[in-house]
């Protein structure tokens, strides 16, 4: 297998643009293959970003693997450039007529060396496991996480190949889905507080950039497990702006919800959606600060942005990711009309 890579921002813009429908189909391929579903099939904007994005803040390396010329695997690190700078998330495709044989090793042997040598050190990957494809293994040995919430079947590929190359099976989050009209009409009472939710669908306002900024450094360090994937993340208003550019370009657009008391940020809530598949919506972060824990502002954050979602966009259905360990989310998500699509084991490496 010959390998190269490509950083992005860094190639041959038309080289780039005449590798992009084989890039496209390969990752189609691995999806369909995957059983994850037509909505998790590659988004064109999202593969030419990953590929041309020259933004300060991250980066991301592609590793293509050919036989013959033609492309049998794929490799993508995610790295960010400000703060953590020494952690990688890795991930790595090879086509179903060419498994088994190697080449997902031989792949991120390479991707893992050449991270190592620039100073990625600290690694993580994940694995998205279907609930079809666990519910069918069951009866066979079951692989723990660290912390012993949650469990994925050995003999899935993506477990076993993970694991076998020394990755630590850290966190298991479950990915569910909603209609976003189910959850836009959860009915949560009233709260007799002081605190107001906003919500807005585009950029965040000149007079938020602060407060998400805020919101965003306290995500990396006030979920479940987050020292596991790295330090605290340098967020400011000017980062905040860039992202929301940067979604502009892939035709990518945030609804937020954001809660405040006095004027002050408590929590937030975001979910994403492409003009290329405008029916379905992507949960992004959702954090409530810890000392605005317990007014069930997550709940409340949530249902008001499905309202904003229901109302103002063609968002039909909504899928989100929670560790396992949040139990109380999970049941504000059953509530909410969630259930569940796929598994996500989260691993990481430590090559120090
Ligand atoms: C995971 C994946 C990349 C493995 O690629 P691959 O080329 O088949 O992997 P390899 O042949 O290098 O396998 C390496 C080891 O992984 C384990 N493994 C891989 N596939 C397995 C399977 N179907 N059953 C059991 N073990 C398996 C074995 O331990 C294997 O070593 P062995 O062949 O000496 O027993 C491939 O299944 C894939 O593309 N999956 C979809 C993408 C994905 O989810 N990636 C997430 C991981 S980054």
């Amino acid at each position: 297998m010959e390998i190269t890579r490509i950083g992005s921002g860094l190639g041959d813009p038309a080289a780039i643009e005449a590798l992009m429908p084989e890039l496209l189909a390969f990752d189609t391929v691995v999806n369909r293959a995957s059983g994850l579903g037509a909505d998790f099939d590659p988004i064109p904007e999202d593969l030419r970003h990953s590929l041309t994005s020259t933004s300060r803040y991250r980066t991301t390396l592609t590793w293509i693997g050919r036989i013959d010329g033609v492309i049998v695997a794929k490799g993508v690190a995610e790295l960010r450039l400000t703060s953590n700078t020494d952690t990688a998330e890795v991930w790595c495709g090879v086509h179903p007529d060419h498994r088994r044989r190697g080449l997902g090793s031989a792949l991120l042997t390479v991707m893992e060396n050449e991270l190592r040598a620039e100073g990625r050190t600290a690694l993580s990957s994940y694995c998205e496991i279907p609930e079809s494809v666990r519910v069918a293994e069951l009866r066979g040995a079951h692989l723990p996480t660290e912390t012993g919430a949650g469990t994925l079947p050995v003999a899935v590929p993506e477990v076993a190949f993970l694991h076998r190359r020394g990755y630590g099976f850290a966190q298991i989050e479950r990915c569910a889905v909603a209609p976003t009209a189910t959850a836009a009409g959860l009915d949560l009472g009233a709260d007799a507080d002081d605190y107001v939710i906003e919500t807005w669908r585009g950029p965040v306002p000149e007079q938020r950039l602060e407060h998400i900024a805020l919101l965003k450094r306290r995500m990396s360090t006030d979920t479940p497990g987050a020292e596991r994937f790295g330090g605290e993340e340098s967020w400011d208003g000017e980062r905040v702006s860039a992202l929301d550019e940067e979604k502009k370009v892939r035709g990518e657009e945030m609804a937020t919800a954001l809660a405040l008391l006095d004027g002050e940020p408590a929590g937030f809530t975001q979910v994403g959606h492409s003009a290329d598949r405008p029916a379905v919506g992507w949960q992004g972060g959702t954090l409530v600060r810890r000392e605005h824990r317990g007014h069930r502002l997550g709940a409340r954050l949530k249902v008001a942005n499905h309202r904003s979602l229901a109302e103002r966009t063609a968002v039909e259905r909504v899928y989100t990711w929670n560790a396992v360990e949040n139990s109380w989310m999970l049941a504000i998500n059953d509530q909410a009309g969630f259930s569940t699509w796929a598994w996500v084991g989260l691993w990481t490496k430590n090559r120090r």
